[in-house]
């Protein structure tokens, strides 16, 4: 069996699945059942105040019969007052000296304010303190949350003021409401983080009631936006990941947190940059013991490798993460219709006909029967048709030998500017 223990900025953990700040770590009774189930860590409910209970606050997004796609919350911070949270944390760690608690904090921005409640915490014995620059309702109208967390000197500078009484690792959990994430990341780092988390919940209205008009969800007839995860976010999270583990500024490690709701998941995080990952809405929506199957597939899944540390892991998928203009514009894939397995129901044929590049042929095969064929030299590779179809293996992407030696977007440009200037052609400007 491979070993899961991780060790994030000095934070050890017996395994990379923690339970992200959100109501399942609310309270020590959860905390531990948690541990109980197998999770590895958890980051408790953000503390801070004010207390203030909003109701209603959650709303799902249903897609084609799959009941949480995506998950919409108008929630604040814990609904309890700190003295009681201090002391059931401390019970927990008693209890479970070796799993990983990290207490989540907001306060406003002022120093004296961060300074009091790091050092609150960390007489309780948690293993580490995360700083949530990143709730986007509620508190980001009193300048904390993602309010601080859109603005890198607003996050360097408290991270500044949290490391400067801190013992304990500080991760700072970063906001996905904003155009580049690296540039607070990378102000996290300066402000002296040991470790970033991302992504906090993403501006959202969940939806509106086509009889009441009301918005989903509604508090007295009014709505207000909230913040959106669960398993929609993921491909948002992912990018933001990678994006920060690519970037050789971010030189810290990566709690990965959006949509991860298994333990491929987990895997794909990991190997974009991850130490470790945080999960909200699939224990919210399946309970606790989705880690046993987390567990169980990622021990499975090292063992396969032959992989002895989940560890071994971390990054391997980064250098194959670019930009564009990197990629080789002379490969090409092209589809391949497997008439054995295809049922013929012309998904693809629609789908390449209406909205991609009409290459995909209905003919009759020598006994009368009708098949579908790619015209192989007018496919472009552009997936849709494999995206489409409803039968795994019935359409194929098959790499085809190119005429031309690999070549990138930026080569290309390169190497037209070299030929400009020996042929002595200058640019206009
Ligand atoms: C109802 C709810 C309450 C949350 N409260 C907090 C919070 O207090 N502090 C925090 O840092 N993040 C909070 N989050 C965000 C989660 O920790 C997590 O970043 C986000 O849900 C993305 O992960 P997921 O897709 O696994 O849910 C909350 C999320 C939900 C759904």
């Amino acid at each position: 069996m491979a070993d899961l223990c991780i060790n994030l900025a000095g934070i050890k953990s017996p395994n990379p699945f923690w339970l992200a700040s959100a109501p399942p770590t609310n309270s020590g009774y959860q905390v531990q059942r948690a541990f109980e189930a197998g999770w590895g860590g958890a980051v408790w409910k953000t503390l801070g105040e004010p207390i203030i209970n909003t109701s209603s606050r959650f709303a799902a997004v249903s897609f084609n019969g799959q009941k949480v796609a995506g998950f919409n919350n108008i929630e604040l911070i814990t609904d309890r007052p700190l003295e009681v949270n201090l002391k059931e944390i401390s019970e927990t760690k008693k209890r479970f000296p070796n799993n990983t608690i990290v207490a989540s904090l907001m306060v406003e921005p002022k120093q004296e304010k961060w300074h009091e409640i790091v050092k609150k915490v960390e007489a309780v014995g948690v293993d580490g303190l995360e700083l949530n620059f990143g709730c986007p309702h509620g508190m980001a109208e009193r300048g904390m949350g993602s309010a601080s967390g859109q603005v890198p000197a607003l996050v360097e500078k408290q991270t500044y003021w949290v490391k400067e009484v801190a013992k304990t690792p500080v991760i700072v959990k970063l906001t996905p409401n904003i155009t580049d994430i690296t540039a607070t990341a990378e102000a996290a780092v300066k402000g002296g983080a040991d470790a970033v988390s991302m992504i906090n919940t993403i501006n959202s209205l969940a939806g509106v009631d086509l009889d009441t008009w009301n918005t989903i969800p509604h508090v007295a007839g009014k709505g207000a936006h909230g913040g959106y995860c669960g398993p929609a976010v993921k491909p948002i999270a992912l990018h933001m990941v990678g994006e920060c583990a690519r970037n050789p500024r971010i030189n810290i490690p990566i709690s990965g947190i959006g949509g991860i709701s298994n333990w491929q998941n987990a895997v794909e995080f990991m190997l974009m940059g991850a130490s470790g990952v945080q999960v909200c809405t699939a224990a919210m929506h399946h309970g606790f013991r989705i880690v046993e199957d987390m567990i169980d597939g990622l021990n499975n899944y090292l063992d396969e490798k032959g992989i002895a540390s989940v560890m071994e892991l971390v990054g391997k998928s980064v250098p194959k993460y670019s930009d564009w203009g990197n990629l080789d514009l002379n490969y090409s894939v092209v589809a391949r219709i497997n008439n054995e397995v295809c049922i013929n129901c012309n998904k693809c044929h629609i789908a390449c006909e209406d909205t991609s590049h009409q290459c995909i042929d209905m003919l009759k095969d020598e006994k009368g029967n009708s098949i579908l064929k790619v015209r192989e030299e007018d496919c472009v590779g552009c997936n849709l048709c494999a995206i489409v179809c409803p039968v795994d293996g019935a359409i194929n992407m098959v790499e085809v030998p190119g005429e031309l030696p690999p070549m990138t977007w930026n080569e290309r440009q390169a190497a037209l500017g070299a030929l400009s200037s020996k042929i002595g052609i200058v640019k206009k400007s």
